[in-house]
């Protein structure tokens, strides 16, 4: 990844493109904060194109917030049928109402108190607070993530949060006192230049000068989105066999998971602690005390184990083919994998 050090750069040339090239959006004419809102939560889940006529429709239904406050659901629910995750709607509501009982005649200036209104999370409160406020809070959505990345050839996972909350304190830095147009600006850069699929219109773009990814022609590669991995589970059965002071493990086969590794002895299904018995049993294992160990878990990239364990005190010898080893052993001698550690654990302490 690629950060130069004065983003500021990007700044000026970013808003005086915002004030010349902007589209004429319905909510681009007001600063009524009420209103502002009411579109930033209507176009949290949906496109542009799509709010421009709900936005009309519902402020000419409820234009103020005491009319929110005291519209009934059903009206509510009407005016935003089509819209989809009607949440949104609700929780819109359920702030007016909370605002009005308050004797509040308007939304919080403040980040951390809008934050802690119903329906408002950081992305809402970010452009609230800087499109009606003018306050330095940064709004960060998919399109300012994409623009950022490409900006910077940044490959960490627009996903993690840790990403957001990152550009959040960079563009804070940099917030002009237009606030307003900073955080419009990002948008409509994502939204007309900077374009999510096909080819994006760098030519055009007033930043492209700063833009890392441009200048490497990898725009392509950006954003970094890690896909949420759908893991197999596993079940098991661990079972810690321990003879004279010394514990049984085997080889793991030389190809595949964990390929080579030593491990214990373990069967592919949790086990409870009868059928453990039965199946020491038909091992011929009758003499030994046995004892739940506990449950574990561990997560490989494409595999969870689901492990439950039991320690087996056998009291005689047993004809197992397997290694019996020293706690020493399994220290210093043996690779067991991380899988097991809480039960290696549990023996060496
Ligand atoms: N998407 C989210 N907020 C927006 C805004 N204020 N203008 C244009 N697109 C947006």
């Amino acid at each position: 990844m690629m950060m130069r050090s004065n983003l500021q750069e990007i700044t000026k040339p970013l808003v005086n493109w915002f004030q010349k090239e902007k589209r004429d959006l319905p909510w681009r004419h007001t600063s009524d904060s009420y209103k502002i809102w009411i579109s930033e939560i209507m176009l949290q889940q949906t496109r542009v194109e799509a709010v421009k006529g709900y936005y009309e429709r519902f402020l000419q239904a409820l234009p103020t917030l005491e009319d929110l406050a005291k519209v009934k659901e059903d009206e509510l629910l009407k005016l935003w049928e089509g819209l989809g995750y009607y949440s949104r709607a609700k929780n819109l509501k359920k702030c007016a109402e909370l605002l009005i009982q308050n004797n509040l005649k308007e939304l919080p200036h403040d980040y951390i108190e809008l934050m802690k209104l119903p329906g408002i999370g950081p992305y809402a409160a970010g452009s609230i607070g800087s499109i009606a406020y003018q306050l330095k809070t940064p709004a960060i959505d998919g399109n300012v993530l994409r623009v950022m990345t490409r900006l910077h050839e940044d490959d960490r996972d627009i996903l993690n949060s840790k990403v957001r909350k990152d550009y959040f304190e960079k563009l804070q830095k940099i917030m002009p006192d237009n606030s307003r147009d900073f955080t419009e600006s990002l948008m409509e850069l994502g939204a007309l230049i900077c374009l999510p699929n096909g080819v994006p219109l760098c030519e055009k773009c007033p930043i492209s000068f700063y833009c890392q990814s441009y200048k490497n022609q990898t725009i392509h590669k950006y954003p970094v989105k890690k896909k949420e991995v759908k893991r197999k589970i596993e079940e098991k059965t661990i079972l810690i066999l321990e003879y004279n002071g010394l514990y049984a493990i085997q080889k793991r086969p030389s190809k595949g998971l964990l390929a080579s590794m030593y491990e214990f002895l373990n069967i592919s299904s949790n086990l409870q602690e009868s059928e453990v018995k039965k199946w020491l049993e038909d091992k011929k294992i009758t003499d030994y005390q046995i004892e739940d160990f506990g449950s574990a878990k561990h997560i490989f990239s494409h595999i969870e184990w689901h492990m439950k364990g039991y320690r087996i005190k056998c009291l005689s010898k047993n004809n197992l083919d397997l290694i019996w080893a020293s706690k020493e052993e399994l220290e210093k001698k043996y690779s067991i994998p991380n899988a097991y550690i809480k039960y290696l654990n549990k023996i060496l302490s």
